[in-house]
């Protein structure tokens, strides 16, 4: 008995309009997990023998929630909002799915036919919410023990419950990511043999589950199993792409594909943000399509940062990921990505900080997190000064900063200013003379004030031949 994990007030109020209805009913699924998992779950799903709508109808009532309830009734589900919780509830169901698509056919059903139902052996667990065995737990597959031995199976033959809804293919990777799990053999032959069947979901419920495996603690996991599995040539090509080693001339270059995912997993040590991670994904997405062997200098992947950075509108459009300034920021980061490493001891001049701290904005920070995720290499003296090289840079940054306060700035002659000045209209001008005063200030040859910025624009202007304007 688990009355402990009970303690919630729906769960009191649950049990007792079962009892007022006389219908069975349990909590089920990845709030029943998660418990043994002694992890925090917000999200209740509550299954009751009977009518489901019937049943959150009354369970809204007792909760004071009448109008917090949203009903479903093609899928006979109904949700209801409950502080900052969502409690779905539905009725104990039989289900059959269609071959070519995601809806199933359903007949009511008992607790049992609902669980069978169900994706994996650990989402299949139930707590009794009935009065005579409240918190008592009916597990009949095992599932106590798959979460002890960190299992992740289906409870019916693979191929029924991938067949039936393909996204659970998915589903398995991310649990497996998530919580450091391993899908039986058996479950993973029946992801392998359905995988084809991902191509009925929808693009995004695939990136939703990608985004959980990204989030995930060490998402190498996740991305080597849908590999294997065969999964992620279908959703994800261009990522299969970074795999392997050209060797010529008996020079190799390291294999991207395991490459990126190193930096992945690193990144994850400094960062929660999900974007920074993509950056990390994407940041050398574009060297298979930039490989090139250059006899007497070997591999190369000239401009892959640019080519990498326009690649990610046309791969976030693929995968319905955000075409907002989510994206733009991960375009950002790719672009940007070799810049500070492009920088070495010799060259950390003011100037070229400056450019950096310009070019990346409010971004350097984590463009700086990035880059350190970067380093992979295996050799120690190597990869200390990389190391070293950084911590240098970021001193600079810091320096640069408190003299000059470069960060997200721009210059203080705008182009208003310019075409008031000149009595200009909009124009080639405008863009000349704003790029000399931006460039003098960045290369340290004016200071960054408007002074010495609005006496080089007359200067400039000369050169131009313009008059200034006088009224
Ligand atoms: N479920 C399923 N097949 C799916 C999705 C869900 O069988 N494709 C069942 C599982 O029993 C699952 C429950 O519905 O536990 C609730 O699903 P959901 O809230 O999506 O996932 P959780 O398991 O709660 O996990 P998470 O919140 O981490 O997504």
């Amino acid at each position: 008995m688990y009355p402990q994990y009970l303690q919630h007030p729906i769960f009191k109020a649950a049990s007792q309009v079962a009892a007022d209805m006389h219908y069975p009913a349990y909590v089920i699924g990845g709030y029943v997990r998660d418990c043994f998992l002694e992890r925090q779950g917000k999200d209740f799903d509550i299954v009751v023998v009977g009518d489901g709508i019937l049943f959150a109808q009354n369970l809204a009532k007792a909760l004071n929630r009448s109008q917090g309830i949203n009903i479903f009734k093609t899928y006979g589900t109904a949700q209801i909002k409950y502080e900052d919780a969502e409690i779905e509830i539905v009725g104990a169901r039989k289900e059959s799915y269609q071959i070519d698509s995601r809806n199933p056919t359903v007949v009511p059903g008992t607790l049992q036919d609902d669980q069978l139902r169900r994706d994996f052996t650990i989402n299949a667990l139930a707590l009794s919410l009935n009065k005579d065995d409240f918190g008592s737990l009916l597990d009949p597959f095992d599932g106590i023990d798959d979460l002890a031995y960190k299992f992740i199976r289906t409870p019916l033959d693979p191929d029924i419950t991938f067949s039936d809804d393909p996204l659970r293919m998915m589903r398995a990777i991310r649990f497996a990511s998530q919580l450091n799990f391993t899908i039986v053999d058996d479950t993973f032959q029946g992801i392998k043999r359905n995988a084809h069947r991902i191509k009925i979901i929808t693009k995004e419920r695939i990136a939703d589950e990608l985004n959980k495996i990204i989030r995930s603690s060490k998402p190498s996991v996740g991305f080597k199993l849908l590999d294997d599995a065969g999964l992620l040539q279908i959703i994800f090509p261009e990522f299969c792409q970074l795999k392997g080693v050209d060797i010529v001339e008996g020079k190799g270059h390291k294999d991207n594909f395991y490459h990126t995912l190193e930096v992945l997993d690193n990144i994850c040590g400094y960062t929660n943000d999900l974007w920074l991670r993509w950056a990390a994904v994407l940041h050398d997405i574009a060297k298979p399509a930039t490989k090139r062997f250059e006899p007497g200098e070997g591999w190369t992947f000239h401009g892959h940062e640019f080519k990498g950075a326009k690649m990610v509108k046309k791969i976030f459009t693929q995968m319905k990921l955000p075409l907002n300034e989510k994206m733009r920021y991960v375009e950002k980061l790719v672009l940007l990505h070799l810049r500070p490493i492009a920088l070495t001891k010799e060259n950390i001049t003011d100037s070229a900080i400056r450019r950096l701290m310009f070019d990346a904005g409010e971004e350097i920070d984590d463009l700086m997190t990035l880059v350190r995720a970067d380093i992979t290499s295996k050799n120690e003296n190597k990869k200390r000064r990389y190391l070293e090289n950084y911590i240098l840079v970021e001193e600079k940054i810091k320096e640069v900063e408190s003299k000059d306060h470069i960060r997200n700035w721009q210059p203080p002659i705008t182009g208003e200013v310019i075409m008031a000045t000149f009595g200009l209209f909009p124009g080639r001008e405008v863009g000349i003379i704003k790029t000399v005063i931006r460039e003098s200030i960045l290369d340290g040859i004016i200071p960054n004030n408007y002074e010495a910025a609005y006496e080089l624009m007359i200067e400039e202007g000369k050169k131009l031949g313009l008059q200034i304007k006088t009224n």
